[in-house]
Order: structure tokens, then C-alpha cells, then sequence
């Protein structure tokens, strides 16, 4: 039998089921709650909300497990590409050889964007944030194919969309990146795998063709697995919660590339180079950083550090760690911001505010630094976040879809003014 919660309001007793999910996470199943007590609940940041009950990423911030469709991500980051996992978030299960291959061709086919979009692209000041121009091409889209625009299309319509969004999104970014630099675009090629092809978008030139490093492309791939979902975080919530109101999945994706952006979310990746570059400057010392971090007066916050689910270790950050320590061999690199990195991560994991308060690395204190060592400029650290992210997204809109899930609609409890006297213009003070 399962379990009762009991809720006692004004001396009545009222019963809710508890229900468990496959990992022995218990909730308490409040959907009755307003219609029977006339009682809302109140959940600033929803730190004790579940939203939805999903099948596609658990993670167990105590102990630090983080696992797509039940494959643990460090097994997943050693033995299977991005597009695999892509495959293994959106549909369910990893793909075999014939199916990954296909999934691949099919997403060859649609990598091109049209060439309008590059009129939109030209429009955009040179200077400005990558994130801006990413979240408007990926909603432009939308304006291209209009079948996308019902929601509740046809699988075989809403497949393509998919498809056209995993394809042209390693474009898109690669674009962005070639217009930062005033150099001309480099357009996809289908003999490439799709990580290969993006590095070649990106780093090759037009004069002369390029050797991709195996290295790099194998580095790459982690990153992007690494990042490729993390259940119902602000993105990913975004995405959904537009998707509930039958928006389509370029629009959607879109919101969760605005709500990615934030430097309390996947900005915090460009952040962390920036706040490391600040304390290279101000002369490397560490103490006196991680000092203005503890002090309640100052708004500096450690960037990189804390998470709101991981109160123990995030594994990305380790699986990262070891990554960046790798990359930084073997393309002899001697980066002085990583010696601070490292400074810093030693002394605040001593340090008893850090060590009270749960505050350890995230995947973003170490994803910047490779990032950089791959000679990718600071505003696209979070592009990339992006990039990696896509794949989760779009599974969670997926799923959101065929659970038939209601509209989101949080309720409020209402603080402001009750009845104000309506006093007219020229009385005003
Ligand atoms: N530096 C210094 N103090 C911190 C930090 C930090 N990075 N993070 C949390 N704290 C302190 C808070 O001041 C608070 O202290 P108090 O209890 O004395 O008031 C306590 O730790 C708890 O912090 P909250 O803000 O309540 O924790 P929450 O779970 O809401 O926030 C968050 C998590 C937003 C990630 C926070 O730790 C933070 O701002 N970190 C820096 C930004 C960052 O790295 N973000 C990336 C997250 S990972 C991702 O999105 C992929």
C-alpha cells in the first residue's frame, strides 16, 4: 500500500497519496490540494516542487549521480559520442550502428539554413552577445517552416523538426562565430560526423582546408555529453513551460536559450573566465578573492562554484576536471588562469564557509577553461553550453508533449494593494 502525507488545516485532516519514482524518490502528490482545502503552496525558486515526472534524466545531488535514461554520465562520456546520446535523451534508448548512421545522414540533409537567415545575421551589431543572435536565428527558424508551428503535428512532422534543429543549430553557432570575427562562413559538410563538422565550421577557413585534431573533436564530444541534459533546471523548465502552451519547438528552445543565458545558469561558464582573468590582473591572490566571496557585503560571488542541486560533488565537474587536465597536455597548453583555478578549488574546498555550505566546483569552473584551451573566445562558452544542451531540450519537449502535460501555470498569493480609491489625472499628486 502506498503512502499518506496528512496536511492539517484549521483542525481538519486532510490525506495526499505519496508516489515514488523508479529511484526511490518519494513526492507528495498535491494536485487535489486547492480544490479541497482552498490552500495553494509556496515554493520561492520551486526548491521543493516537482513539475513533472520524467523518464529522461535522474540525478541525486546527496550523492552525486547524474544519469541519462539510466546510463550513468561518466560511462556515457568514455564510451559514446554526442550524437549517440542525443539519440539516447530524444528517443529513449542508444542507437544501434544503423540507426545511429541514419540519425546521422538524416541530420546531414538538413544542415544548411537558408540563406535568408543570413540577412538577420547581417543585421546584428558586430560586437553584440552570441546568446542574442543564437536565440533569435533558432526562433527565426520557425518562420521558415511553418509546419512546425503546430505543435501537435503529425510524429513524422515533428520528427523533422527535430531533425532541422539538431542539423542547423552547429550552423547557426558557427556563423554567429564567423560574423564575430568578420571572417566568411564556412558551410556544413556531410562527410563529417556531426562534432567534426561543427569544429570544421568553426575553426576551418576558406583558403585551406584544416585537420581536425581527434584530440579536440574527442574533448568536444565529452563536453557536449556532459551538458547534454540535467532534468528540470531553469532551461530546461523554460522549455517546457513554453511548450505547455502548445508553442512550437523552435520558440521554445529558443526561451531556454534566453533563461540558459543568465550568469546564475550556463552564463556562469563565461563568468567563471572572467572572474579568474580579474584576479590574474589584480595580481593572483586567491585569499583575497575567496575573502570577498565569504563577505556578506560584497555582491562578488565565487563563479563556478555552488550548485542548487549538487550539496555533495557535481560529476560532470569530475569528469571535466580529469578532461581539462588531458586537453591542456596534450596541446601544451600552460594556462597561468588555471593555476588560479586550481588555487582557488583548493583553498575554498578547505575553507569551512565552502565546506559548511556545501559549495563545491561545477561543471562550469572547469568547461571555460577547456573551452578556451580549444581557442573558443569567452562570449561563446555559454553558446556552446547551448550547443551541448540542445539534445535535452528537445527531449523535454518532447516528453512534455506526449505526457499530454496541462498548460504551466504557477499560482500566486496576491501581496500588493487591496481596494485603492481611482483618483484621476489632474488630481494626482
Ligand atoms: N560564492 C559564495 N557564496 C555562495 C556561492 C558562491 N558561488 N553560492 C552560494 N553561496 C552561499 C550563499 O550566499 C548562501 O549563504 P548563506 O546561507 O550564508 O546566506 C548559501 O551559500 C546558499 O546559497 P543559495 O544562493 O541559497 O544557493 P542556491 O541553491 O539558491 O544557489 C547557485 C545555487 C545559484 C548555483 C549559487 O551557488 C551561485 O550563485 N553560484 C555561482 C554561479 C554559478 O556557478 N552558477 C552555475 C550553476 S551550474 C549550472 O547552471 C550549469
Amino acid at each position: 500500500m502506498s503512502d499518506i502525507a496528512e496536511i492539517k488545516i484549521g483542525g481538519k485532516v486532510y490525506e495526499f497519496p505519496v508516489i515514488t519514482g523508479s529511484e526511490g524518490e518519494k513526492a507528495i502528490d498535491i494536485s487535489k490540494l486547492r480544490d479541497l482545502t482552498g490552500h495553494i503552496t509556496l515554493d520561492f525558486g520551486y526548491k521543493n516542487t516537482g513539475s513533472t515526472k520524467s523518464a529522461i534524466t535522474f540525478l541525486d545531488g546527496e550523492k552525486g549521480i547524474l544519469k541519462y535514461r539510466g546510463y550513468s554520465i561518466e560511462e556515457l562520456a568514455e564510451k559514446s559520442t554526442f550524437l549517440e546520446v542525443a539519440y539516447l535523451l530524444i528517443y529513449g534508448d542508444l542507437p544501434s550502428q544503423n540507426e545511429v548512421s541514419e540519425f546521422q545522414s538524416q541530420i546531414s540533409r538538413h544542415t544548411l539554413i537558408h540563406e535568408d537567415m543570413k540577412k538577420f545575421l547581417d543585421g546584428y551589431p558586430s560586437k553584440s552577445h552570441p546568446m542574442a543572435q543564437l536565440s533569435s536565428l533558432v526562433c527565426s527558424l520557425s518562420t521558415f517552416y511553418p509546419e512546425s508551428l503546430n505543435a501537435n503535428s503529425s510524429p513524422e512532422t515533428m520528427d523533422l523538426t527535430m531533425i532541422k534543429l539538431l542539423a542547423k543549430f552547429p550552423t547557426i553557432v558557427s556563423f554567429i562565430y564567423k560574423k564575430s570575427l568578420g571572417h566568411p562562413l564556412i558551410y556544413p559538410k556531410n562527410k563529417f560526423d556531426y562534432v567534426s563538422n561543427f569544429l570544421n565550421m568553426i575553426f576551418g577557413q576558406r583558403t585551406e582546408e584544416i585537420e581536425i585534431d581527434p584530440v579536440v573533436v574527442s574533448a568536444m564530444n565529452t563536453l557536449l555529453i556532459l551538458h547534454a541534459d540535467h532534468e528540470q533546471n531553469c532551461s530546461a523548465s523554460t522549455v517546457r513551460m513554453v511548450g505547455s502552451s502548445d508553442c512550437n519547438l523552435y520558440a521554445s528552445v529558443s526561451a531556454g536559450i534566453d533563461a540558459l543565458w543568465g550568469p546564475l545558469h550556463g552564463g556562469a561558464n563565461q563568468a567563471v573566465i572572467e572572474m579568474l582573468e580579474r584576479i590574474k590582473e589584480d595580481g593572483g591572490d586567491t585569499e583575497k578573492w575567496i575573502n570577498k566571496a565569504k563577505d556578506k557585503n560584497d555582491p562578488f560571488r565565487m563563479m563556478g562554484f555552488g550548485h542548487r542541486v549538487y550539496k555533495n560533488f557535481d560529476p560532470r565537474a569530475k569528469i571535466i576536471k580529469k578532461a581539462c587536465d588531458d586537453i591542456l597536455e596534450k596541446l601544451g597548453i600552460d594556462d597561468p588562469v588555471l593555476e588560479i583555478a586550481k588555487k582557488l578549488e583548493e583553498a575554498a574546498l578547505s575553507d569551512p564557509y565552502f565546506v559548511e555550505r556545501k559549495l563545491y566546483p561545477n561543471v562550469d569552473f572547469y568547461s571555460g577553461i577547456i573551452y578556451r584551451a580549444l581557442g573558443f573566445p569567452t562570449d561563446m562558452f555559454t553558446v556552446l553550453f547551448a550547443l551541448g544542451r540542445l539534445p535535452g531540450w528537445i527531449a523535454q519537449w518532447k516528453e512534455m508533449h506526449e505526457n499530454k502535460e496541462p498548460i504551466g501555470r504557477p499560482r500566486q498569493i496576491y501581496v500588493g494593494h487591496t481596494n485603492r480609491e481611482f483618483v484621476s489625472i489632474e488630481n494626482r499628486k
